[in-house]
């Protein structure tokens, strides 16, 4: 709609999880350098957890595009909320395999053997479970059992596992320990702070083809408060303001056209305090990113009241 005005050649603020627009933050780095490893590295288990909204999706897809040109196999699982059938069903169709029978023994073996060939190709197989807090207990349990899948050395299967934060509360329930045991990389998602939300829209304007600053200091400003450095509501309220600066012929956004926007799509403008609880670890300073088994020292004393299912 308004690509000619401001003389863009693609849409800046999309909000589908389009790899070609990651921008690449401390923390983006370390998450997808932490996917990268525990897939080739035959790691068994990754997580990537991270609050609504702040990139994971994106994240797996670059992960797994990095992998295309390699040796890699995946099975990229977009909707959880599966049986146990139809999930190794979706996962079997996904490698490229057309099921042999619908039982779930037929399928498994069917798999093995697949992945025992695979194997000995020097190949890596990965499944990919992305919204991975929607999973059944059971679903849960029979993607534990898919890493006894190996040969005495090595795992013949990477599952990497992506949620919002659902997914650790889901993951600390006694009931998963075993496949917790089993987690040996973690990497988080995270909310921006205000200069990477900054340097966040310039760069998406950048890709976009954008040839003068489309947005006031001012603007900017407000956008980091109002989205909390959530990446989607920075897009959102971007793409809005957008829309209404085209509105008004004008060519650069200001604040007042964000308030607007914001106050539309009900975005609290006024100053907030981000908890890092509300944002899923996500707020700044961060944490590290990344946790190669230091999972197991947070959550190794089960938390009372905050168990149940
Ligand atoms: N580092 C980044 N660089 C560029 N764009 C990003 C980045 N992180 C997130 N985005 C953008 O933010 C939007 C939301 O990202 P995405 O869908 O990957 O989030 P998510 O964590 O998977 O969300 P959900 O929890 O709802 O599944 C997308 O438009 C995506 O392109
Ligand atoms: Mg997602």
């Amino acid at each position: 709609m308004y690509k000619s005005f401001f003389k863009l050649q693609s849409s800046p603020f999309g909000t589908s999880p389009d790899p070609r627009f990651l921008y690449m933050m401390p923390h983006t780095r370390e998450a997808l350098a932490c996917l990268e490893y525990g897939i080739s590295a035959r790691k068994g288990f990754t997580v990537l957890t991270g609050e609504v909204g702040t990139g994971k999706t994106t994240l797996l897809r670059r992960a797994l595009a990095s992998f295309s040109s390699r040796r890699v196999s995946t099975a990229f699982v977009f909707n959880p909320r599966l049986d146990v059938l139809d999930f190794l069903e979706f996962v079997l169709t996904d490698f490229g395999l057309i099921p042999a029978t619908r039982t779930k023994s037929g399928m498994l073996l069917q798999l093995n053997r697949w992945l025992i060939e695979r194997f000995r190709m020097e190949e890596t197989c990965v499944v990919v479970v992305d919204e991975a807090q929607n999973l059944s207990w059971e679903l849960l349990e029979e993607i534990r059992l898919l890493t006894n899948l190996e040969t005495s050395s090595e795992k013949l299967l990477q599952i990497v596992l992506s949620g919002q934060p659902e997914l650790e509360e889901k993951l600390r329930h006694p009931s998963v320990r075993q496949l917790r045991q089993r987690v040996s990389l973690w990497c988080r998602t995270q909310a921006l702070t205000e200069n990477q939300t900054h340097a966040y829209v310039t760069e998406r304007l950048r890709i976009a083809g954008a040839s003068w600053q489309l947005f006031s200091v001012e603007a900017l400003e407000l956008i980091h408060r109002c989205s909390r450095g959530i990446p989607r509501l920075i897009n959102l309220l971007c793409e809005h303001s957008l829309i209404l600066a085209y509105v008004e012929q004008v060519q650069q956004v200001t604040a007042t056209m964000v308030e607007s926007v914001a106050a539309e799509l009900e975005l609290e403008t006024q100053p907030f305090m981000v908890s890092s609880a509300a944002l899923g670890n996500g707020g700044s300073p961060s944490p590290r990113s990344v946790t190669e088994n230091n999972f197991m020292a947070g959550f190794s004393k089960e938390t009372p009241g905050r168990q149940d299912r």
